[in-house]
């Protein structure tokens, strides 16, 4: 007996330690939210919330309110759904909710890329130049690469002929391909700038085909969920982009942001491994890139559906144009959209916004690294647990809340302008203000760095089509597709399927 108790011991242990991880034991204590583990052990509600994840939160929320915990994957989640809360979760202090806690496992799971200790402070001291005369030089770069994109063929014939394309892929090819090369830089011009743009074009598309692979795993690979093929090609695809982007071929390049290379030089000051470094210009592309291009596709499809948005968006890219004495002619300098010009677009601006309320849906996710106490708007106060994570899902407790935004499933090109045409910034839920009325760029500490410069692009984008090009819907009659429903939680979402549209340049 005396041998085999130890035996037995051990085994129970080992069996309550399973069963503790299980969730099995996880009661919920006075004062916390709601807590509903689902029926499966561990997994909990992980199907559901991956299935639809939009769908689930309705669900929950109609269940148990505006906050309430769940368990998925063995992780429990506490989300809050009232918009009015979040201010007290983007202010409070890391030492309580930290973002960096989960986004150092994702990237690591999803990128191979291990951060330095120090890491989002790097990033941060970098973010400066995505600002300010930064911008205005970055600003400067997109113009130039949509140009060479967009227009390299004006003048020749075969240009003033309809082109059919998908307008999702050509969307994000365009603006993929152009951001790239404006942060990554451009093939060295040595002696033949031609040349050298031409090296750009075909480069940044082999560059977007690849993307577009990885783009369709992604979702599968974050949940880690990918069948060992598609997890095979999610590592081919992971090794190409390394070498692709890497540290070694991009420092070669011409006009390289300092945003990018800035990034590189901290980093290798601190003595970060090369090989690493080129994991985190890989995290970098994906960051940048995995949005814009889908943003701009709904931007352009929302135009192309509300013949009067694009009526007054077009009006106001002539006016622009004129105030700076430049018209688009057949034999004419090119035009010099600079950042200036982009100020001066508050309907533009508005219709941005509009389109990013509709399809942006990231989850915004923190640690919760103590006990602490959290207060709702309304003054009820809930107990947190250390080891758990809170998390926002604004596209659906805000962006689609009919009373902040009414008629949320439409498309209003003017909800964000005032009568005086300045930019409308109130906005009100049970009579009180909403601050944090729109959320597509996350907010606090983890807020987009690049929104400035996303935003420029988007309009850029949108500026040359309405300058240069006819364009339209080869079916208008057809509804706008429904949005993929396995993306929800990652950023701007994407359609189902794609558009067929046709395009010309105007002379
Ligand atoms: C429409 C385009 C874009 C959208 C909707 C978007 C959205 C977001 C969101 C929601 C986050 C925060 C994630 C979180 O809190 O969990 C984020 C983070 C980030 N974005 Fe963007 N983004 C866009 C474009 C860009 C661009 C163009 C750049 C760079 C030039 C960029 C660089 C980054 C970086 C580096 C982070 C990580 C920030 C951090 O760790 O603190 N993004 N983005």
């Amino acid at each position: 007996m005396s041998v085999w108790l130890p035996v037995l011991l051990a085994l129970l242990i080992s069996a309550l330690g399973g069963l503790y991880l299980l969730g099995v034991f996880r009661r919920r204590r006075h004062k916390e939210p709601p807590l509903d583990k689902g029926l499966i052990p561990w997994l909990g509600y992980a199907l559901d919330f991956r299935k639809n994840t939009s769908e689930f939160l309705q669900k929950m929320q109609r269940k148990y309110g505006d906050i309430f915990t769940v368990q998925l994957g063995g992780h429990y989640f506490t989300f809050v759904m009232d918009p009015l809360s979040y201010g007290s979760i983007v202010k409070e202090a890391r030492s309580k909710l930290d973002f960096n806690h989960f986004a150092k496992q994702l990237v690591a799971k999803v990128f191979g890329y291990h951060s330095l200790e120090n890491d989002h402070k790097i990033l941060e001291a970098g973010n400066k130049h995505l600002m300010g005369d930064g911008l205005v030089a970055m600003t400067q770069a997109m113009m130039e690469n949509l140009q060479n994109l967009m227009l390299h063929s004006i003048g020749m014939v075969e240009s003033q002929e309809w082109q059919y394309d998908g307008l999702f892929h050509y969307s994000y090819n365009i603006v993929f391909r152009a951001g790239y090369l404006s942060l990554f830089g451009n093939e060295t011009v040595e002696r033949n700038k031609a040349k050298a743009q031409e090296f750009d074009r075909v480069h940044s598309e082999e560059l977007f085909n690849e993307f577009r692979k990885y783009d369709s795993l992604f979702p599968r690979l974050a949940y880690g969920v990918l069948p060992p093929k598609d997890k095979l090609e999610a590592e081919r695809l992971k090794k190409l982009f390394w070498n692709m982007v890497s540290v070694k071929k991009t420092i070669q390049k011409d006009n390289i942001s300092q945003w990018i290379f800035e990034q590189h030089r901290i980093r290798q000051e601190q003595g970060m491994a090369e090989y690493m470094q080129d994991r985190y210009m890989f995290l970098l592309l994906w960051a940048s890139q995995g949005n814009t291009g889908p943003a701009s596709f709904w931007l352009l499809l929302f135009l192309m559906k509300h013949p009067e948005a694009m009526k007054a968006v077009k009006e106001e890219v002539e006016k622009v144009l004129k105030e700076t004495n430049q018209e688009v002619k057949p034999g004419g300098p090119l035009i010099n959209l600079t950042r200036d010009m982009l100020m001066k677009t508050p309907i533009l601006d508005s219709a941005v916004e509009e389109s990013l309320r509709l399809t942006s849906a990231p989850v915004l996710i923190r640690a919760i690294i103590q006990d602490m106490d959290f207060k709702m708007a309304d003054g009820r106060e809930y107990a947190l647990r250390k080891g758990d994570r809170l998390a926002m899902f604004p596209y659906y407790a805000l962006h689609m809340d009919p009373e902040v935004h009414p008629e949320p499933h439409q498309f209003k090109y003017n909800r964000f302008l005032s009568p005086d045409g300045a930019k409308k910034v109130d906005f009100y839920k049970n009579g009180r203000k909403v601050k944090y009325f729109t959320m597509p760029w996350g907010a606090g500490t983890s807020i987009c760095p690049g929104r400035f410069f996303a935003t420029n692009e988007l309009k850029q984008f949108v500026f040359l089509m309405l300058a240069y090009f006819d364009f339209e819907l080869v079916n208008a009659e057809k509804d706008i597709p429904p949005i993929d429903k396995s993306r929800w939680g990652f950023g701007i979402m994407q359609p189902t399927h794609d558009v067929q549209f046709r395009y010309r340049i105007r002379f």
